[in-house]
Order: structure tokens, then C-alpha cells, then sequence
């Protein structure tokens, strides 16, 4: 008989909840991204200048002017107002599992064009074919299946619209092949795991001190670990090897069999 694993994502929601209320002075919660040399549209003033750059590196050339866009696990959403302030879409939609993260995205200044909800990635409550980019970064290793998100980003793009998506995973781990099951045309793939660490060890010191200010030692240990630190425990899995991070540009094809519609 098949083991049943338990869900993971109650857990995910509940350590983002009380990461949260507890460290929200992050607005961006990925590993960051940084290159030989930064080319890139973001000032160096940024505090958050590397986590940016994940995102502007998974966008590349995306078009995003006057289009409609969801971001899936959307975070705090310091992500999407770059995104917002950057590419000026229509409109841009921010979902994720943690309603304190969706709290925190809330509370900060509202652009214009720009909501944040409560949502699940694997059951997106959207419309068939209602945006023109889907941004998933950085967050698909906690979802309980990720197939079903691919099945879902598919669902919700238009014909010819685009999925720009980054995650981590173990060494072994190939997701080509679900990506390209689940009806998409993938453009570009890239391993960026040297410009993870490269960026890690660039905003080592502004996450750690960030955890340095919190009196239960165990946790600051623990957020160290979760949180890249260099010596920590998400660090040195991409130092060794054991973990690697992709990033992805695919396309929902113009043109569809009658079975995919
Ligand atoms: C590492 S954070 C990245 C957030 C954001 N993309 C960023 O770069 O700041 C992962 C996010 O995935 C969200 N998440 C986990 N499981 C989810 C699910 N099943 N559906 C939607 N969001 C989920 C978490 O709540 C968390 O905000």
C-alpha cells in the first residue's frame, strides 16, 4: 500500500504565520539573487536589493506593460510592489497560504493595481484564463503536490502567456518533465545556484542581524538555518551540492490540442 505523507501545507502556513509576528521586518522572503556584474534597473540602496534581483532575473524580458498578473505565494509582498513599481502592469494580484503575510502585504502602502489574498496555490480561485503572467518564487517545495500548481498556472493563463517561476530543490530533483506535462513550453531553464549563494553571502549580515536582535536564542538559531546565513544549514546544503536552485521561463502554447483546452 502507498504511504500516505502528511499534508505540508498547514505547517507552512503556521511557520509563516508566527515568522510573521515575529521577524516582519522582511518585505521579501527569498535566497536572493546576484551576478558578476549586477545589471540590473535596482538601486544598490535597496536594503533588499538581492531578494529583488530574484525577481528581476525570473521576469527577464517579460512584458508585463498594461498586462494582468498573478503572483502565486506572493509573501509579504514586497516582491509584487517591485514588480508593480518596475513594470507597470494592469493589474497584479498577490496570493499566498499565511494570512499574516497577507496582513503584512496589506499594511504597507497600496499601489494602485495591486491586491493581496488569502489563497492556495494548488487551488487557485480564479477564472480559466484570466492573466497574462503567472510569478511563482521561490515557495513550490513546500506545496503538498506541485503538479496540481502546475495544472492551476496553466489553467489561469491566457494562451501565449507566460510563467516565470524559481525555486530550490534537492540535487535529484528534475521538474522539467512536470512543467512540460502539464502543457507548458519551456523557453529557458537555468541553474542559478552560484548566483543564490552568491547573493547569499552578499546579505548574510543584514539577515543576521536581523536574528540577532531576538531574545529566544533557539529561534534565532533556527531562522539562521531557514534563512540562508552563511554556516547555516539552507547555505551550506547549496555550498555542498545537496540542494540546487532553478529558474524558469515557459509559455502556455497559442496554439492547443482540443484534449488540453
Ligand atoms: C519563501 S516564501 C517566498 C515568498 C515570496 N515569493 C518572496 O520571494 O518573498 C514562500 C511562501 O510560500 C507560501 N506558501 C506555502 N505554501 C503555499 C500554498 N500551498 N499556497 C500558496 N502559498 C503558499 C508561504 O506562506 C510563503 O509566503
Amino acid at each position: 500500500m502507498a504511504e500516505q505523507r502528511p499534508p505540508r501545507s498547514p505547517g507552512a502556513r503556521d511557520y509563516f504565520d508566527r515568522a510573521a509576528t515575529i521577524i516582519p521586518e522582511f518585505t521579501v522572503l527569498n535566497y536572493g539573487f546576484s551576478s558578476e556584474p549586477e545589471n540590473t534597473v535596482i538601486s544598490s540602496e535597496e536594503p533588499e536589493f538581492y531578494c529583488l534581483r530574484m525577481y528581476e532575473h525570473a521576469l527577464g524580458g517579460t512584458a508585463l506593460n498594461g498586462c494582468e498578473v498573478l503572483e502565486v505565494s506572493c509573501g509579504r509582498g514586497g516582491g509584487a510592489n517591485f514588480v508593480q513599481r518596475t513594470y507597470s502592469p494592469q493589474r497584479l494580484v498577490g496570493v499566498d497560504l499565511s494570512p499574516e503575510n497577507i496582513r503584512l502585504a496589506r499594511s504597507r502602502a497600496a499601489l494602485p493595481g495591486v491586491e493581496f489574498l488569502i489563497g492556495n496555490a494548488e487551488r487557485l480561485s480564479f477564472a480559466d484564463q484570466s492573466f497574462d503572467t503567472v510569478i511563482n518564487i521561490g515557495a513550490s517545495h513546500l506545496y503538498d503536490d506541485r503538479t496540481r500548481f502546475f495544472a492551476e498556472a496553466r489553467r489561469v493563463l491566457r494562451p501565449g502567456g507566460s510563467f516565470c517561476y524559481t525555486d530550490g530543490c534537492w540535487a535529484d530533483d528534475d521538474c522539467t518533465e512536470d512543467l512540460l506535462d502539464a502543457g507548458f513550453e519551456l523557453l529557458e531553464r537555468t541553474e542559478i545556484t552560484a548566483n543564490v549563494l552568491r547573493a547569499l553571502r552578499r546579505d548574510s549580515a543584514r539577515r543576521a542581524t536581523l536574528f540577532d536582535g531576538l531574545p529566544d536564542t533557539k529561534l534565532r538559531e533556527e531562522y539562521k538555518h531557514w534563512a540562508g546565513v552563511i554556516g547555516y544549514r539552507a547555505f551550506t546544503r547549496f555550498e555542498a551540492g545537496q540542494t540546487r536552485y532553478f529558474s524558469h521561463r515557459l509559455r502556455r502554447p497559442e496554439a492547443e490540442s482540443a484534449a488540453r483546452r
